[in-house]
């Protein structure tokens, strides 16, 4: 069993930075989700995250930095346009997949020829990666802290429900509260001439097209993608989840406020915005498995903005096949 800290002090933040560079995971929140992390040029560490995970190891990791001026560390080429997003969405819920350089090793990318990067959005996950590079570390790969084609963990308390059998006791877990987001960042590949978005997040497709004033591709253009997530099955509860169905007595609801609860069905969120949808997501989700809920109807939210993204992690969360 690992350590559990919820004072995130400097103090602390400096210590739990040595844990890395010493090669211990170091579970830390972000404004998305909680990350399992790992100094990103510690080869054993970092094999450490995928055992812990239960993950295959051809499945690349984001580093995590803590501003845009290391981006230079672990990309060999960034495009304007990439440098345009990172000005302009960091620190926030974006991911810039860029060619790499040297420092990316294959036991990060997965053996591909670039790397996901990523400055989060979230007071302790600066703080910790300021002192780990002002103790001479370079990055932290971090994917969620969740066992593979599970729920992201949004709170602390789900982060040790997931991974406390398979942390160690040198390792740590940092409590910085409930993720504001909620649903994980969106994934852009910046590799060629426009940007492509590989997962959707908060950060939305005409965010991306008014910054860089480019035409953004996305899945539904018809290329295919190699991310972990997107797999046909991931994000997943135990319990069955049922989309745009009508809600029978016994069955788990999640849907905006205005629709109601019939006799009999168990309510797990009535959030009030698409914004408050993604934030209490993947926490009802896990209350209804506490529960021994067996099926969850949920009535996806319609628009664009972060509904896309909570479609999309809807969309595998049911897919049981
Ligand atoms: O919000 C997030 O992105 C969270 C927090 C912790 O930062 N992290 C996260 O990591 O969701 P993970 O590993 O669960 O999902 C990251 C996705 C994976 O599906 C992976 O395949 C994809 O990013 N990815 C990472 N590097 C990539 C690359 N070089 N090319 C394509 N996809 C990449
Ligand atoms: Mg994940």
């Amino acid at each position: 069993m690992s350590q559990f800290l919820s004072n995130c002090t400097a103090d602390a933040m400096a210590s739990a930075a040595k844990r890395l560079i010493a090669g211990d995971l170091v579970v830390f929140p972000t404004e998305t989700v909680y990350g399992l992390g790992a100094d990103a040029c510690n080869a054993k560490a970092v094999a450490r995250i995928y055992s812990v995970k239960g993950r295959p190891n051809d499945h690349p990791l984001i580093a995590h930095i803590a501003s845009m001026d290391r981006m230079g560390d672990w990309a060999s080429e960034v495009p304007e346009y990439a440098i345009a997003l990172a000005r302009n969405f960091w620190p926030g819920p974006m991911t810039l997949v860029l060619k790499r350089s040297e420092l990316a090793g294959d036991f990060v990318t997965g053996g591909q020829d670039t790397v996901g990067v990523r400055v989060p959005d979230h007071a302790v996950a600066l703080a910790l990666l300021e002192a780990f590079e002002r103790a001479g570390g370079k990055g932290v790969a971090a994917p969620s802290a969740n066992r593979f084609g599970h729920v992201s963990p949004t709170t602390a308390a789900a982060v040790v429900e997931e991974l406390a059998g398979y942390l160690s006791k040198d390792d740590l877990v940092l409590d910085g509260g409930r993720c504001n987001v909620g649903v994980e960042s969106t994934i852009i590949d910046c590799t060629s001439d426009s940007p492509k978005v590989l997962r959707p997040g908060a950060i939305s497709i005409s965010m991306i097209e008014t910054c860089t004033e480019l035409k953004v591709m996305s899945e539904n253009d018809g290329f295919k993608i190699r991310v972990s997530g997107s797999l046909e099955k991931h994000y997943s509860p135990k319990a069955k989840v049922l989309i745009d169905e009508s809600p029978k007595p016994g069955q788990g609801y999640i849907a905006l406020a205005n629709f109601e609860t019939p006799k009999g069905v168990i309510r797990l969120a009535s959030p009030t915005s698409d914004e408050e949808f993604a934030y209490m997501l993947y926490s009802a989700l896990r209350e209804a498995d506490i529960m021994g809920i067996s099926e969850i109807v949920v009535i996806q939210p319609v628009g664009k903005g972060i509904a896309v993204a909570i479609r999309d992690r809807l969309k595998r969360a049911a897919n049981s096949s």
